[in-house]
């Protein structure tokens, strides 16, 4: 069974909703979902896992939450994401997906292999954004 470690952070449950449907996903596709909020994520854990979805709003100024969200992106390095596939995802607001952009070129710096270019939504996620995380994660899982 695949281990599929599943990493977000969300202030007020969007990003959330997207999270669960990945970890939806990956248990129908028959991969071992492991579901972590930012705060209880370590670098080993991904080490641990043998595929990776990670999600985050935009915020500050189009940049990932920096209380939990970036020191935990800033402990990984290629030991722990290099080769692994990746699926990012997200809500934003007023902004046009800038901090997904620069968040999937960091990720493909580290050498981990991007699934797309990440899934975004505004604000509260749609049923077809939902039904893509959950397609996410049933590659994934696979
Ligand atoms: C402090 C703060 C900063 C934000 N910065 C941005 C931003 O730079 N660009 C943007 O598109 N949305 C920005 N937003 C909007 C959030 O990305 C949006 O509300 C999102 O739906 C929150 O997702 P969540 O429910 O998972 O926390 C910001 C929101 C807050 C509270």
């Amino acid at each position: 069974m695949k281990k599929v470690l599943i990493v977000y952070w969300s202030g007020t449950g969007n990003t959330q909703a997207m999270a669960e449907s990945v970890s939806r996903g990956v248990g129908d596709g028959g991969g071992e979902s492991i579901l972590k909020d930012a705060g209880n994520a370590t670098a080993d854990l991904v080490k641990e896992a043998e595929a990776l979805a990670f999600g985050c709003p935009a915020m500050g100024a189009e940049v990932l939450e920096e209380g939990e969200m970036e020191p935990f992106i800033a402990s990984l390095g290629s030991a722990e994401v290099g080769d692994k596939s990746l699926g990012l995802f997200g809500s934003y607001d007023w902004g046009d997906g800038q901090w997904m952009r620069d968040w999937a070129d960091r990720m493909k710096g580290l050498g981990a292999k991007l699934d797309g270019e990440g899934i975004i939504v505004q604000l509260e996620p749609t049923e077809e954004a939902l039904i893509q995380c959950y397609e996410l994660g049933k590659r994934l899982a696979g």
